[in-house]
């Protein structure tokens, strides 16, 4: 049923890059969008990679997000600005303004950038990870669709409201926490489903609180509001799924307050007559310049030595190896570039789909 093929990196990427230019997408930006999906195979996160990339092509094609993206400085001051991205490129969005919190941060220490009308930007680690890579601590998060209950509820109101954080280390990789406040996210749904197999139990649950754990019948209730993640920690209070329900919460105040943006149900994608628009994201990045408060070297070292002493640490019978945030991510991406992206029949129909609609040749040996 999984048929999985292999797929080199290089053309995987190569054909991101085409169908963003083939939708219109000018070319530095279509490389930027498939560097972001690109990076989410690299690093083993198969959700939100070359398997969403068509995710960004109905989304194109349905008039809900511009090839072309106009960013607008609402308000800008030494280290925050807030940004419109008038529904373009999510990931070009989410890209720039790294790079102008990163920029402040340079300057003045930190920089903190809202953005408002954002569009899905795929792996928020992504970004946090460009600040590690030049010496700084980053935060990325940003709200989503509705699709995570609150603790005692059944109503998606939330969405899976990611977290990232990424802080250099001297590990030779940096720590880097990227994760819906959520158990799990649609993402890993629509991998499942794909696969055939299962949810398990306790991650979501129908309007009368019972588990759900056939994909496809949870992706067709996250559209109807018949299906809602539970926050982290779970249902109820016994194991604190209300902390997971305040990180979301920390998440959409974040990503909404601060541009003045959408948040919540006015996130679904669907006008009040029915028909569909944009899904005005908001997004909040943070960058914090190291050198600012201590010699970078000696910050690595203290991040690296919290994260040695974690592995270090004693394990749980059966276990022989304690990981930090980050680790499998870093050591996946030499193991993705040895063997190939994972491309089961399901996801390569939709890859031949694309490619045909596009007229796009050249890619025939590999889907
Ligand atoms: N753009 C969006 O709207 C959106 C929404 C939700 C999720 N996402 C993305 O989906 C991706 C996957 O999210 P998820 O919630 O499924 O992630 P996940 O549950 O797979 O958790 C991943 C995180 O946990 C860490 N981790 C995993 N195993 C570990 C271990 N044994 N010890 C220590 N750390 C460990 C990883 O290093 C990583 O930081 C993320 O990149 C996220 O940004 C995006």
């Amino acid at each position: 049923m999984n048929d999985i093929q292999y797929i080199p990196v290089d053309p995987v990427q190569r054909f991101m890059i085409d169908v963003f230019k083939a939708l219109g997408t000018p070319p530095g930006e279509a490389e930027i969008c498939a560097d972001v999906l690109i990076a989410s195979d690299l690093r083993g996160i198969e959700s939100h990679g070359i398997a969403r990339l068509k995710y960004y092509y109905d989304r194109i094609q349905a008039g809900v997000q511009s090839v072309e993206t106009e960013i607008e400085v609402v308000n800008e001051t030494e280290t925050t600005a807030v940004l419109d991205g008038h529904d373009g490129m999510g990931q070009v969005i989410a890209y720039r303004a790294m790079r102008l919190a990163m920029e402040k941060a340079r300057q003045y220490g930190t920089g903190a950038v809202a953005v408002r009308n954002g569009t899905h930007f795929g792996i928020a680690g992504y970004y946090p990870l460009m600040a590690a890579e030049e010496g700084m601590i980053g935060l990325c998060v940003t709200n989503a669709r509705p699709a995570q209950a609150p603790t005692f509820g059944t109503e998606p109101m939330l969405g899976t409201n990611p977290i990232a954080f990424a802080a250099p280390s001297d590990m030779g990789f940096p720590f880097c926490l990227d994760a819906a406040t959520s158990i799990s996210q649609r993402g890993k749904i629509e991998v499942a489903a794909r696969a055939g197999k299962p949810v398990p139990e306790g991650v979501i649950i129908d309007p009368q609180g019972q588990s759900l754990t056939d994909p496809e019948q949870i992706l067709a209730g996250l559209g109807r509001a018949t299906a809602a993640f539970l926050p982290l920690g779970g249902a109820g209070e016994e194991l604190a799924g209300y902390k997971g329900y305040g990180l979301a919460t920390v998440v959409e105040i974040l990503s909404a307050s601060l541009c003045g943006g959408a948040f919540m149900k006015d996130l679904l994608g669907f006008a009040p007559d029915g028909s569909r628009r944009p899904y005005m994201l908001g997004h909040f990045f943070l960058a914090i310049d190291i050198e600012h408060f201590i010699p970078l070297e000696t910050s690595q070292r203290v991040t690296g030595s919290i994260m040695r002493s974690l592995q270090a640490s004693r394990k749980a019978p059966g276990q022989d190896r304690i990981y930090v945030a980050g680790e499998k991510e870093h050591e996946m991406v030499e193991i993705v570039r040895q063997a190939g992206i994972p491309v089961n029949a399901n996801l390569r129909r939709e890859l031949q789909a694309m490619r045909d609609e596009l007229g796009m040749e050249g890619y025939e040996a590999y889907f």
